[in-house]
């Protein structure tokens, strides 16, 4: 499975005041249980102490190359041979330089060096006019040619005063991108079209019918899916959540809508995902006023919105490989395995909607995946590992 947990990183930290930005992210990181070695450069020291990465990784943090000072043997070369990634935050300019001409000259430094193979993540964080400098922007480039991944800082104001580019990105972005780097790249290549979230039909202007999908299982699907690679438009009824980074999203609100961007969209996709609960009727008539308390009607007249994904399975080119989802409260493997038929999918993900964990709204889910060999009934995970194990059954169905 992917994640942090487990994940072996060894985090290189330069002196610039961002440091305490990376002692933020080391604290996320070891709270996903992963296991983080520092190496600090000397300059590093001078704004934090070591004792603050010792006590957050209660590991021991490296500096010194020689001396009584080495706290491992041969580290130069056996911290690099440990990790499954390096990750450097904030790079300061000096840094960046000494990387991009293939110094030595301390631990980090020809740690990096003793990197061959592993992926090394730089994070620029200094002040705009040193960022924006021809001689940085060519050391950033000549690093991306030798296969290191340079992340964009954010622009804004900087600790200096200044405002530009410059600053070390919020942890949600940088934990997007380690993910993306330590995760297989097993969905590049594809084209991924997910939907996510309710839709909402207009009643009057006050008023609208819709339910209690918060968007949050479809995202997690559009966030992993980009880490592994693919090309994801999420197409989204109104929730509450940022965009995820790297994603193309529309914004929709009624089915009518989705149905038009998803339609639109479909010839393009090779896998699509629709995990939105798209309202199955809205109200014949859309009220151009606010209905009044006394001339409400005694009951409501409705009609069918189209079935989106049935209109994908009667469409779908040779080679798309087309994902429903079902939510249900019982008989969950009979249901989906009628929608599966019915609607000519490869795969229905089966949501038990049953319990306060599960389904609507929660931050945990408990699906079954059912294709046409069975069903596969997945334990209670978090929407993020259930979005990977979904993609995991997929990029199976794929391989067939
Ligand atoms: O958003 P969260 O709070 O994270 O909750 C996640 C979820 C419970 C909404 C999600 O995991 C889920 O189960 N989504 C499908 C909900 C649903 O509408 O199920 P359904 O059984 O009514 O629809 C079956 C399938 O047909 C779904 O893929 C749905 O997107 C699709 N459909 C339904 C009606 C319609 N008019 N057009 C459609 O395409």
């Amino acid at each position: 499975m992917t994640g942090l947990q487990g994940k072996k990183i060894l985090f290189g930290v330069t002196g610039s005041i961002a440091v305490f930005k990376a002692a933020a992210w080391v604290h996320a990181l070891v709270k996903e249980e992963a296991l983080v070695t520092v190496i600090m450069t000397r300059a590093a020291t001078r704004f934090v102490s070591e004792l603050t990465f010792e006590a957050l990784t209660a590991n021991p943090v490296h500096v010194e190359m020689f001396g009584h000072a080495v706290r491992t043997p041969m580290a130069h070369i056996s911290l690099a041979r440990d990790a499954d990634c390096i990750c450097i935050a904030p790079a300061t300019a000096n840094t960046i330089a000494r990387l991009a001409n293939g110094m030595a000259d301390d631990l980090l430094a020809t740690s990096v060096l003793a990197a061959s193979g592993k992926p090394v993540m730089v994070f620029p964080a200094m002040n705009c006019n040193m960022y924006m400098h021809p001689a940085t922007r060519d050391n950033l480039q000549r690093l991306r040619e030798l296969g290191y991944i340079v992340v964009e800082p954010d622009a804004g104001a900087l600790a200096c005063g200044d405002e530009g580019p410059g600053r070390l990105p919020e942890w949600d972005r940088a934990r997007e991108q380690l993910l993306a780097c330590l995760c297989q790249q097993d969905l590049a290549g594809q084209q991924v079209l997910i939907t996510a979230g309710p839709t909402r039909e207009v009643l009057d202007p006050a008023r609208f019918l819709s339910n209690r999908s918060s968007g949050k299982m479809g995202f997690a699907l559009a966030r992993t899916a980009r880490r592994r690679g693919a090309k994801v438009v999420l197409v989204t009824g109104p929730v509450s959540l940022e965009d995820p980074p790297g994603v193309e999203v529309v914004h929709v609100t009624s089915a009518r809508e989705m149905y038009e961007e998803v339609i639109q969209r479909s010839s393009q996709a090779s896998i699509i995902v629709k995990s939105a609960a798209v309202a199955d009727f809205r109200p014949a008539q859309a009220e151009l006023h606010k209905v009044k308390k006394r001339s409400a009607p005694d009951s409501l007249a409705l009609e069918a919105n189209p079935d989106i994904l049935a209109e994908l399975g009667r469409n779908r080119h040779p080679g798309q490989l087309l994902v429903g989802f079902a939510a249900e409260s019982r008989d969950h493997q009979e249901e989906a395995g009628r929608k599966l038929r019915e609607k000519n999918l490869d795969l229905v993900v089966a949501n038990d909607i049953s319990g306060e964990n599960t389904g609507f709204g929660a931050d945990t889910n408990q699906v079954t995946l059912v294709d046409h060999q069975g069903a596969h009934p997945l334990p209670l995970l978090s929407k993020e590992q259930a979005a990977d194990r979904i993609w995991d059954h997929i990029v199976t169905l794929v391989a067939k």
